[in-house]
């Protein structure tokens, strides 16, 4: 039996040691948001947070999650983060199978650095999206820490 505590809420689940914290969070909490794309810890579309970390949870076996799991569910309930916000005002997806992990990472990022420049954000956001909404992206950044800035909390 395994404990893991995401979104707030505490879960106690029977899976094996080594299943990986995407299948889990996928398929036994039913929390969909979270995407499978390589399996290999490449493409960042699993990213989920652990204890605000960007985290990918494909190749993250359960058994090692000491902290609270955030998955894009759990980011707002109503799409109030600034993040969340920010890449509506920008337009940011394209056919938005990345999406998740790119905003679960650059909420993450705007914890560690909350006024980016484009190079931190280059550097710090790796996630692969394969329609190339990295413009977008950057520009939703900023708009985010500058919302963050006056008061918006992530
Ligand atoms: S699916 Fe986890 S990094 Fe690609
Ligand atoms: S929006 Fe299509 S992969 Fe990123």
């Amino acid at each position: 039996m395994i404990t893991l505590t995401v979104n707030g809420k505490r879960h106690d689940l029977d899976v094996e040691a080594d299943a990986p914290l995407l299948w889990v969070i996928r398929d036994e909490l039913g929390l969909t948001g979270t995407k499978f794309g390589c399996g290999i810890a490449q493409c960042g579309a699993c990213t989920v947070q652990i204890d605000g970390k960007p985290v990918k949870s494909c190749v993250t076996p359960v058994s090692a999650v000491k902290g609270a799991v955030k998955t894009i569910e759990g980011l707002s309930t109503d799409l109030k983060s600034p993040v969340q916000q920010a890449w509506l005002a920008e337009d940011v997806p394209q056919c938005g199978y990345c999406q998740s992990g790119q905003i679960m990472a650059a909420a993450a990022l705007l914890r560690d650095i909350p006024n980016p420049s484009d190079a931190d954000i280059d550097a710090k956001l790796t996630n692969i999206c394969r329609c190339g909404t990295y413009p977008r992206i950057r520009k939703a950044v900023h708009r985010a820490a500058a919302a963050m800035a006056k008061g918006a909390r992530a």
